[in-house]
């Protein structure tokens, strides 16, 4: 049994194994399905999160070194997408299909707790989207 705490709130998590992935903790386990699925080996950037303000790749994050770290995921930005970097991608109308852009998101805000701020963003989001969306990802994170 793991304590995580995610988005504000306590979670107890029936886990044996403490280098289960985050990521399948995230989503089967406390249902937070916003985080997602890619490559499983740290490439592609769909399972971001924040961890104690920085970037992290919840697929390679065991369950057990998360404990005691404030984990943040797409849905704990906001309640009505009213996050500044929320409104960027709503304003840019970024997503496409929309299974990248919570990672993209994530690791925005991750680049913004870096201080990074505008045109320096993209080079440290190195998210892969197969829909081709990186040149409306731009247009947002300029307006950060
Ligand atoms: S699923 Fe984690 S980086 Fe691709
Ligand atoms: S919007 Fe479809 S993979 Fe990025």
């Amino acid at each position: 049994m793991y304590t995580l705490n995610v988005n504000g709130t306590n979670y107890q998590v029936n886990v044996t194994d403490g280098a289960t992935p985050l990521l399948w903790v995230l989503r089967d386990i406390i249902g937070l399905t916003g985080t997602k699925y890619g490559c499983g080996i740290e490439v592609c950037g769909a399972c971001t999160v924040v961890i104690d303000g920085q970037r992290e790749h919840s697929c390679v994050v065991d369950v057990s070194s998360a404990v005691g770290k404030k984990i943040v995921t797409v849905e704990g930005l906001s309640p009505d997408n009213s996050h500044p970097v929320q409104k960027a991608w709503t304003q840019c109308q970024v997503p496409q299909c929309g299974y990248c852009q919570p990672g993209m998101i994530m690791a925005t805000v991750a680049a913004i707790n870096a201080g990074h701020h505008g045109n320096e963003i993209l080079p440290e989001l190195g998210n892969v989207c197969v829909c081709g969306t990186y040149e409306r990802v731009r247009k947002a994170v300029k307006t950060l």
